[in-house]
């Protein structure tokens, strides 16, 4: 995976590089870019945004703006699946993390301010994705959000590949959330860990956690 994120704040991901399964899928060859709209701006002072036409509060990122970043990484060739963070977007989930995730290339756009000039979503983007009904001061956290949820997905990036086979919302579950877990110690201030988990009878766990899922899947 090839993953670009477009951002005014490239030092607000220094966090999600860092982390563990992140870091793994970048050695096994994965890559992500960080890529500053301010880098490419044709307009003078390293300026991005404008007023909106109409009037109204707040600023909108430009569309010139977003399409000479593009052109600056892609120059004249082919781009590659270009989502935007948005959050009237498509909620983001499982489904299409693995979809996002078999991609060899990918580019995530995440703006300030008042959003993105309509342009940029009508001819620059091919998808729009929200991670949640609410307003986030920008799309920074949503990026990092994505790109988590892609990297986790890549070969190597787990210590134990089999955390992800089966987890909530996975194939193996039916798309259900996951079951519960417990560990030592069986008892705790009278706290006791399901019988079944301590029988040592597979079947028995098995069916057990299944149902534990189907509950929370009805709870949801
Ligand atoms: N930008 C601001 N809020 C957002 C959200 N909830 N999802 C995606 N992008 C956003």
């Amino acid at each position: 995976m090839n993953l670009d994120i477009f951002t005014l704040f490239p030092e607000a991901f220094g966090w999600l590089t860092g982390q563990r399964p992140v870091r793994k899928a970048i050695e096994r060859g994965s890559r992500i870019d960080l890529r500053d709209y301010r880098d490419w701006t044709p307009l003078k002072g390293g300026r991005v945004d404008d007023a909106p036409y109409g009037g109204g509060a707040g600023m909108v990122l430009r569309v010139d703006v977003v399409d000479a970043a593009l052109n600056g990484v892609y120059g004249d060739g082919d781009r590659p699946r270009t989502v935007v963070l948005t959050p009237s977007g498509r909620l983001l989930d499982e489904p299409m993390v693995s979809e996002l995730a078999s991609e060899p290339r990918l580019a995530l756009l995440s703006g300030r301010y008042e959003g993105f000039d309509q342009r940029v979503h009508d001819h620059l983007a091919d998808d729009e994705i929200s991670i949640g009904r609410y307003v986030l001061a920008g799309g920074e956290l949503p990026a990092m959000v994505v790109a988590d949820a892609i990297m986790r997905k890549l070969p190597g990036a787990l210590g134990d590949p089999d955390s992800a086979v089966e987890e909530s919302y996975s194939e193996a579950l039916e798309g259900m959330p996951e079951y519960p877990h417990y560990t030592r110690p069986p008892d705790y201030r009278g706290w006791s860990v399901p019988e079944v988990l301590v029988s040592g009878d597979h079947a028995r766990v098995r069916e057990w956690r299944m149902e534990q899922s189907r509950r929370r899947e009805g709870r949801r």
